[in-house]
């Protein structure tokens, strides 16, 4: 099928468009910023994940890639357009929905010239009802069409995850594939893309595939915030989180592989703009959403966990060097938004102290975020070289290595994500962490 993807030259786009095109399809990914097109017709990724730029580079070989900034042309040389472009928060916590009917209107103007049937799906983050009341409107007033008589329309919300995004849009066994449908017509067109995917379809309306994308985000960042808040018990309470985890897995009510490691803290460009997107569209709608608001406040207190971990060991940081280990707001991207390291580092500058930073991958967004009111490690080994203290921030790989820290100047540790096993560590230092009831001195 000959597919073209509007907002391909962003994360969500490039990945499904790469992957289509991986799939055999013909993709047109389509893009605003020539520079950024160009990049891309060059086999040059515009962004940092596993595979893409071998996947891109297979893709324009085998000639089933074009960038593109020409959208009118990609949707009239198209079956199918996905609409992937970008929804952020707004100050009231509502999305921003300007991209979207900007290229709703281009849309509608291509699918005017445009004589055989067209499915336009929607698979940005947009709450409950905007294909419908928002999106649909513009289609059918600047092509002059009627949804579901000339036009189709579906809704196919994403759920990649940074780091991981090739893998989950290729194998969606674990999330399944979940197509909103304006009528029966439109969803069989989609599913035809899907059906060699390895994932059940679940086909519903525009409404539900809307919300099921929030519906899942919210649920997940709640679990995070419910394991940080039982972590927070269990750290006053003398008992070690990682064995109630262990016991709560147990529950096949509860399983593995759900979001309860404990740490500092969910970021991302997801969690946080999905439940304050959810938390201003319920009230909008009069339901109070406390769960949700409380999944937020717990969250935007939690990354302090850690600072009066450390704050503990002397009572007051003025002055002290304190290093930070790991700014990116998961490991595997190099992505800042939202991280919960920035406020980490800021409320160790607010205590007065002196602080280092070090990430893998992200050092440039770090350098971005703080300027110079902090100092930067190329390596682990350098920001720790001075610091009397150190906090783990991200789950890096490298820094479970307890090694790693006879390169610091002081021996205190505050381990915000359980990633390292103090018994391991040289003797003479002081581990903390978070959700963990003592001090272990080695
Ligand atoms: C998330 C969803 O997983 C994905 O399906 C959706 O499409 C986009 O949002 P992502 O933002 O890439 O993906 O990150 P994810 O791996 O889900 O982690 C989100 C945040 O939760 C990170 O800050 C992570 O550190 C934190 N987290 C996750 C925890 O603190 N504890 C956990 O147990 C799991």
């Amino acid at each position: 099928m000959n597919i073209s993807v509007i907002g391909g030259t962003g994360y969500v786009g490039l990945t499904v468009a790469v992957c289509l095109a991986n799939k055999g399809h013909l993709v047109f990914c389509v893009g605003r910023n020539e520079e950024k097109v160009s990049k891309i017709n060059r086999g040059v990724p515009i962004i940092y994940e596993e595979n893409l730029e071998k996947l891109l580079k297979d893709a324009l070989e085998k000639k089933k890639l074009v960038a593109t900034t020409n959208m009118k042309d990609a949707v009239k040389k198209s079956d199918v357009s996905f609409i992937c472009v970008g929804t952020q928060s707004m100050e009231d916590g509502r999305i921003d929905l300007r991209q979207v009917e900007s290229v709703s209107v281009g849309m509608g103007q291509a699918l005017r010239e445009k004589e055989s049937y067209h499915v336009v799906t929607v698979k940005s983050t947009v709450v409950p009802g905007t294909t419908e009341d928002f999106v649909i409107p513009i289609l059918e007033k600047f092509s002059g069409k009627k949804a579901g008589v000339d036009f189709g329309v579906c809704m196919n919300p994403e759920f990649l995850r940074e780091g991981r995004a090739i893998g989950d849009f290729l194998f969606p066994k674990d999330t399944g594939i979940v197509i909103g449908e304006l009528d029966e017509r439109s969803g069989s067109f989609l599913s035809e893309i899907f059906k060699e995917f390895d994932g059940e379809i679940f086909r519903t309306s525009l409404r539900c595939a809307e919300m099921i994308k929030y519906a899942r985000n919210s649920y997940l960042a709640k679990d995070v915030s419910f394991a940080n808040e039982i972590a927070n018990i269990c750290q006053k309470m003398g008992v070690d989180y990682l064995g109630v985890k262990k016991g709560m897995e147990m529950d096949v009510r509860i399983g593995k592989g759900r979001f309860l490691d404990a740490g500092v803290g969910f970021g991302g460009s997801c969690f946080p703009k999905d439940v304050r997107a959810l938390v201003t569209k319920s009230a909008q709608v009069g339901v109070d959403p406390q769960m949700l608001e409380v999944t937020l406040k717990v969250n935007e207190e939690q990354p302090f966990v850690a600072v009066k971990l450390i704050k503990q060991v002397w009572g007051n940081l003025k002055g002290k060097k304190i290093a930070v280990l790991g700014t990116a707001f998961k490991p595997g991207t190099d992505d800042m938004r939202e991280a919960p390291a920035i406020k980490v580092v800021n409320g160790l500058l607010a205590e007065g102290a002196e602080v280092w930073v070090y990430d893998p991958k992200a050092l440039a967004n770090a350098r971005e975020i703080f300027g110079d009111t902090v100092f930067y490690g190329e390596k682990a080994e350098e920001a720790l070289s001075e610091a009397e203290g150190c906090i783990i921030v991200t789950e890096w790989p490298e820094f479970a290595e307890a090694n790693l820290y006879r390169a610091m100047k002081g021996k205190v540790i505050v381990d915000g994500r359980r990633v390292l096993d103090p018994a391991e560590l040289p003797p003479g230092f002081r581990y903390h962490a978070v959700g963990f009831p003592r001090v272990v001195e080695t």
